[in-house]
Formats: C-alpha cells, structure tokens, sequence
C-alpha cells in the first residue's frame, strides 16, 4: 500500500449530526427511494467529523482511517464512490483520503451510517462546486448534500438540515421530493425545538438482522399497503402537532410509529424481533411514570432494542432524576447519551 504523501489538491471538513425518525422510513422503492415519506429530527451530541483530501497520486482509490485507524468501512466508501462516479465525473479523476472520527462510542448500538454518509456527502457537495467552479447558494449545497447522502444510507439524507426535516413525496407538501430531504423550517411551534432525547443503551451488540433486510423484506410484506397508508397519516398528524405545539398527539403518534416499526418486522416473513426484554421493560416504566405524572415523556426506537426517550426542557430535573433512579438499571453498563434537538451540520475550517 502506497500512503499518498503530498498535499491534497482539495480539502473539505464537515461535522453532521445523527438524526431520528419521528415517522419511520421503512421499505424502498427503486433505488434507494422511500417507500413512504419519513419525518425526523437532527441531534445535537451524536455527530461524525470527517475530512475528505483529494490528490492526483498514489495508487489506491480511497484510504479510510476511522478516528486515526485503517478501517475496512473504506470499502463501502470506495463502492459508494464508483456509483457516484457515473454522476460526478471528477470523482475518477482522484484519489481520495478521508478521515473520520464519532462523537459516541462505536460500542453504544447507535447506527453512525446517517451521520458518517451525511458527513461525507457535505464534503463531497462542497467539493464538487468547487472543483466545478461554481458558486453554491447555500440551498443548493444542502439539496445536492442531502442528495448524495441518501445513495449512501437513505435516512442520512435527513441530517443535512437543523431541526426537522421531511423525506419522500408527501400529500401536503409538494415541495418533499424522494431524492433529497426537505428541512421544515417554519412554522413549528417553539417548544419542539427544546424537545430533548435521551438515548438509553439496552443492548450495544450487533444487530442479528440488518435495515438492508429489513427493507427489502417490506417488499413483500402484507401490511404495505395500510403501511404506506399509516405513514402519510401519521405524518400529517404530527405536522399538525408540530405546529400548533399538541405535545399529546405528538406522543401518541411517536410511539404508535415507533411500535408500528417493531411490529413491520416481526410481522416480516420470515419474522425476526430486535426488541430486548429490558426495551419493553423501559416502555412500560415511560409509560406509567407518564400516566402517573402527566409529563410529557414518550420513547421512539430506531431498527433496534435502545430507546430514545424524548422529553421537553421545561420537564428537564425531573425526567433526569426519573432516568437515573428507574430506568438505568434496565440499560447495558447503565450508558444512556444525553442529547437533544440539534442545530445541524458545521463545516469545519482547518
Ligand atoms: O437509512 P437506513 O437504510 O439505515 O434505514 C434506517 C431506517 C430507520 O432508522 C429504522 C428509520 C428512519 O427513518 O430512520
């Protein structure tokens, strides 16, 4: 292996967030399109930094170090990169070194697809109006960003924008598209931009059936159609809510997706369970200490056992001392990552 010595001819920089759904994509459509529209948050402390360095020597196509180390994750990248190669032609033109580092701990279960793709495709975006020698307007560098982060991980297209975004073609929005996400920036009601997440570590292993499957399996699945028809539903309801600031309709909608999900996979043929005990141990807990308190606390899931609880600044004291007393028990270590709404992606100016 020969490492590429010289100076990059370009360079870019950027930190991207994680995001979570709020309504789930599950299920694709040609290539990597939705089989119905999602709608999501960004966070705040869950991010990937990456820098990507373009050099016209060397012998290997892309040299991938992962917070310092030579990681096989290059060879996605390098995959990622030839199919690009058909739409961005300067991309055969390089040799590519990218280095990559998480804000949490690869151990903790959290998937970093979303925010690792959402990283490189901002990078490669701002390369690319460079390289070309155009002058990006801002939209057009996120919409071109979101564009190429979700032919890397579909739901990576949702960490471009701070706040809330949208992904598919959506009944009330036309502007949505398939292709790329679209940020929601007005209109939302305060007091959803100090929704936090706390996200509780149930198990950090490695899933036994992954999202590739678990997509493809909606292929077939008998509850698609009323699927498809839920998603738009609960779309619309939790935009109505987001608007007008309905924290119960927004909890009763979160979770009912959250479930909805579970339920697609164990309802999969074949069938498989990502749940763990201890999730639904922590879901009845949420549940009765919501019942018994009338705060408004709610959990969502991701294609796995950890629960992402989600609550509002104005309940921060209590819900923190509800986390620490009742529910870390139930979590692997007691590792929960405290985090919240974020703000969105940053370039980083080296
Ligand atoms: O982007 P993928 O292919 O890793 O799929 C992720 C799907 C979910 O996380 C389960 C839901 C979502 O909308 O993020």
């Amino acid at each position: 292996m020969t490492q590429l010595q010289n100076e990059a001819l370009w360079t870019s920089k950027w930190r991207c967030p994680s995001n979570i759904a709020l309504v789930k994509y599950w299920g694709k459509r040609d290539f990597q399109k939705p089989m119905n529209q999602s709608l999501s948050f960004v966070l705040q402390n869950s991010f990937t930094e990456m820098s990507v360095e373009l050099f016209k020597e060397g012998d290997q196509k892309v040299e991938f170090y992962f917070e310092g180390l030579s990681h096989p994750f290059g060879e996605r990248i390098e995959s990622y990169l030839a199919q690009l190669s058909v739409r961005i032609q300067w991309i055969e033109d390089y040799n590519f070194r990218i280095h990559s580092r998480n804000s949490f701990p690869h151990s903790a279960g959290i998937a970093s697809s979303a925010s690792s793709f959402g990283a490189l495709a901002l990078c490669l975006a701002e390369l690319h109006f460079a390289i070309s020698g155009k002058e990006p307007d801002t939209p057009d560098l996120w919409r071109k960003a979101s564009e190429l982060a979700r032919l890397g991980s579909g739901s990576a297209c949702r960490s471009i924008y701070p706040g809330f975004s949208i992904w598919g073609k959506a009944q009330l929005f036309e502007v949505c598209s398939d292709e790329y996400a679209t940020p929601l920036y007005e209109g939302i009601n305060p007091v959803f931009y100090t929704l936090r997440d706390a996200i509780l570590i149930v198990d950090s292993g490695v899933k036994a059936v992954s999202s590739t499957i678990g997509h493809m399996l909606m292929n077939e699945h008998v509850y698609q159609p009323s699927r498809i028809a839920q998603a738009h539903q609960n779309l619309n309801e939790l935009y109505l809510s987001l608007l007008t600031g309905n924290k119960e309709s927004f909890v009763e909608v979160v979770e009912s997706e959250a479930l909805s999900l579970h339920a697609l996979m164990m309802t999969s043929r074949p069938s498989y369970m990502l749940l763990k005990p201890n999730t639904l141990e922590l879901i009845s807990r949420i549940r009765a200490y919501r019942e018994k308190t009338k705060i408004p606390v709610c959990f969502t899931l991701d294609a796995g056992p950890n629960i992402h609880l989600l609550y509002f600044k104005k309940n921060e004291l209590e819900v923190r001392a509800f986390i620490e007393e009742e529910l870390l028990d139930f979590c692997e270590n007691r590792q929960w990552i405290d985090d919240r709404i974020g703000k969105g992606p940053e370039r980083i100016i080296t």
